[in-house]
């Protein structure tokens, strides 16, 4: 089946047009299927800049914290990295993962009127199951700013059989709370604009 046959694709030329004048996603690819977009994205950064976003509709080895693996149904959820150049050390990059956590709880809930949480350091929360996490990798490069790979994983459209069963227990979607299905590229364009305004906020 081709992308054009499959409802819902996310559509970059949409999101790079909705990303216009800012840094996040004014560069931005969406991939069919990769490992894990943090991959891609750290393959890509050495002749990119800042802001470059690569989603993808599946991740064959998608990870999350602590090498846990990142379930990542196609086409149901928001998979994505962006790329940071930060000006910070190494050893503040926590802060960079709070604030990502933030953004995306801040997003769904001004556009969703749900009320997601954050659990510290980088889970997203709804109704008592794990909707989101974060997952930021850095590297340094010397005499010039560190590499920041952001990686969002967000659970949009997901029934629960859509998980593994381990998960099921404690993994939820937005849909599972919001009673019905999420425009996922409506919900992305927001969540790039929010998270590229309040980076800009940083103290960094
Ligand atoms: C966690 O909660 O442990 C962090 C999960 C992060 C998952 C995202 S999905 C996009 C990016 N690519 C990955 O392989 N991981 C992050």
């Amino acid at each position: 089946m081709s992308g054009g046959d499959r409802p819902d694709r996310l559509n970059a030329e949409a999101l790079r047009s909705a990303c216009a004048g800012q840094c996040f996603g004014h560069r931005l690819e969406v991939l069919e299927e990769v490992t894990s977009t943090n991959d891609i994205l750290l393959q890509l950064a050495s002749k990119n800049h800042e802001g470059l976003v690569i989603f993808a509709e599946r991740q064959t080895a998608g990870r999350g914290q602590r090498s846990n693996r990142w379930e990542s149904a196609e086409g149901k959820g928001l998979w994505f990295s962006i790329l940071l150049r930060p000006s910070i050390a190494l050893a503040e990059a926590p802060r960079l993962t709070a604030w990502a956590a933030r953004t995306v709880a801040a997003t769904i809930n001004e556009m969703l009127s749900l009320g997601a949480t954050v659990k510290p350091p980088n889970d997203v929360y709804l109704v008592g199951r794990k909707v989101a996490g974060v997952l930021l990798e850095m590297r340094a490069v010397a005499h010039a700013q560190h590499l920041g790979i952001l990686g969002i994983g967000l659970n949009v459209n997901q029934t629960l059989t859509d998980f593994p069963e381990e998960l099921r227990e404690r993994a939820g979607s937005l849909a599972l709370a919001n009673g019905g299905a999420i425009k996922r590229e409506e919900l992305a364009i927001a969540l790039l604009r929010k998270l590229d305004r309040s980076y800009r906020e940083l103290a960094l």
